[in-house]
């Protein structure tokens, strides 16, 4: 069980942390590429019980060391996620001429060299697992005077890059080389002044969105991207908040798209950033407390940006019992604790729509549906099958290894629950995908036999006190 302790002077758990009351369980998950994988099982038991803060946001913590690194004076970041895809970020902005230091657990400082400041980095830029480091950083590179090449692990490899290399090459930017299809390792070179651009969105991507904005920045004149439907909007509001000027409108049917105009060249200036919890690490206690039966977790300070919270969404629709508590303002952002409950769950459709607000809590309402009574449609997750796997397929197979009924029609899945707990025993592939890794421990808490999934390692590019966090509230998830 989860204990919040009198030791803490703020009376919290601290970001990423639930303060465990075996402590010897501590042990934090770390990736690594060159030894073996690191299978993990999770079994049944005890109600899960306790209050814990999920790790912050990523996409903000990229984005905070990527404006650092392009702001005039000092960036201070305060619950930065100390995950392997961000600290691959914060050393790419190291090697385009960042001075950044770790001040304490979460606490960073960034001394940037502000628009048209940066130098060519010494070596390979290595990111890792992480394709949001990656894309934003190819935007940064792509619209400033330097040469840089872009590589990652065997996930990354795989992921397309066209999709950011054709509107960077439209603003001016040179491809040196690539692998077949626009894949990493590739290498960009920016030009002098980037070319103000008028985009519209092929795919409902914020990265496509920040790649061009982020190259739009260093354009004399006003850079558009129009998007069919709205992404999550932490770089305009983070870009605002370093002193650009972004205009937002709502457009097409229903006001579902967005046109986001920023002006080029503008001063950006060092501030303080405060990163809010993350609502999709938050996302699987969350679905594990709804699925043990006799479970009650509270999660805090989980960010609400109505752009991210599509899971809740559809889970109170699914008869989750979640309560929002203690609505806030921080870090420009509302959070609030989530007090949350086991559910009695039922099939719902899930509209496309809805996508890019849950686009990457998929994997886990798949683990939820398991259990609700009925069917849950997920409609339209194309953009699912280029993730840090083909997850549709990796979320199908993994439902299949421990026996849930499920269909992928075309870019649907359709999962049959029962209502009760599924049967579980199965081996999931993870692929090197942190998600797949995480929600498939979260189903193996309440399935009937134990679920192992064959490579935990990836889950430290996210959540790297996962494991702790969640035995902390009483799961059992070994390795
Ligand atoms: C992210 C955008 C999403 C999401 C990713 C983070 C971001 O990707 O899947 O984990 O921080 O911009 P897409 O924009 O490609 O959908």
């Amino acid at each position: 069980m989860c204990m919040i302790t009198g030791a803490a002077a703020s009376g919290l758990p601290r970001p990423g942390e639930c303060r465990p009351a075996r402590p010897e369980l501590k042990k934090q998950l770390s990736v690594s590429h060159d030894s073996a994988p690191q299978p993990l099982t999770a079994s049944s038991g005890a109600p899960l019980r306790g209050a814990l803060r999920p790790p912050g946001d990523k996409s903000i913590s990229h984005r905070a060391m990527i404006l650092g690194l392009l702001s005039i004076g000092e960036t201070r970041v305060e619950g930065l996620l100390e995950g392997d895809d961000v600290l691959r970020t914060a050393e790419a902005c190291r090697a385009l001429g960042a001075g950044i230091d770790r001040l304490g657990e979460g606490r960073w400082v960034v001394r940037g060299v502000g628009i048209g400041g940066l130098g060519d980095p010494a070596s390979v830029l290595d990111f890792g697992n992480a394709g949001t480091g990656s894309r934003l950083m190819m935007g940064v590179v792509g619209g400033q005077p330097v040469t840089a090449t872009f590589d990652g692990d065997a996930s990354l490899r795989k992921r397309p890059m066209r999709r950011i290399l054709d509107p960077l090459v439209r603003m001016g930017c040179e491809v040196v080389s690539e692998e077949e299809g626009g894949r990493v390792p590739l290498t960009l070179r920016g030009p002098r002044e980037a070319i103000p651009i008028t985009y519209e969105t092929p795919v409902a991507s914020a990265q496509i969105k920040s790649a061009v904005l982020f190259a739009g920045l260093n354009a004399p004149g006003i850079t558009t991207v129009i998007e069919a439907a709205a992404t999550r909007d932490h770089t305009e509001r983070m870009l605002r908040l370093f002193g650009a000027e972004v205009a937002v409108t709502k457009t097409g049917e229903g006001g579902h798209g967005r046109t986001v105009a920023l002006t080029g060249q503008p001063i950006l200036r060092g501030t303080d950033v405060v990163v809010p919890a993350d609502p999709s690490s938050a996302a699987f206690p969350l679905v594990a407390a709804l699925i043990v039966p006799g479970s009650e977790v509270t999660i805090e300070g989980v960010m609400m940006n109505p752009l991210r919270i599509g899971l809740i969404t559809t889970l109170i629709e699914m008869g989750a019992d979640i309560e929002r508590l203690r609505e806030r303002e921080e870090g420009g952002e509302t959070v609030a604790d989530l007090r949350v409950r086991a559910s009695r769950l039922r099939g719902v459709e899930v509209p496309p729509e809805r996508a890019p607000s849950m686009i990457d809590e998929y994997p886990v309402l798949a683990v939820a549906a398991a259990f609700a009574e009925g069917t849950t449609r997920m409609i339209g997750l194309h953009e699912l099958r280029v993730k840090e796997s083909d997850r549709l397929a990796a979320v199908a197979d993994g439902l299949r290894a421990n026996g849930v009924a499920h269909l992928v029609e075309g870019d649907d899945l359709v999962v049959h629950g029962n209502g009760s707990p599924p049967p579980g025993g199965g081996t999931v592939a993870t692929h090197l995908d942190h998600r797949i890794a995480m929600a498939f421990l979260v189903m193996g808490l309440a399935t009937e036999r134990p679920v192992t999934v064959d490579d935990g390692a990836m889950i430290a590019t996210s959540f790297p006190s996962f494991l702790p966090t969640m035995q902390g509230l009483g799961g059992a998830i070994a390795g």
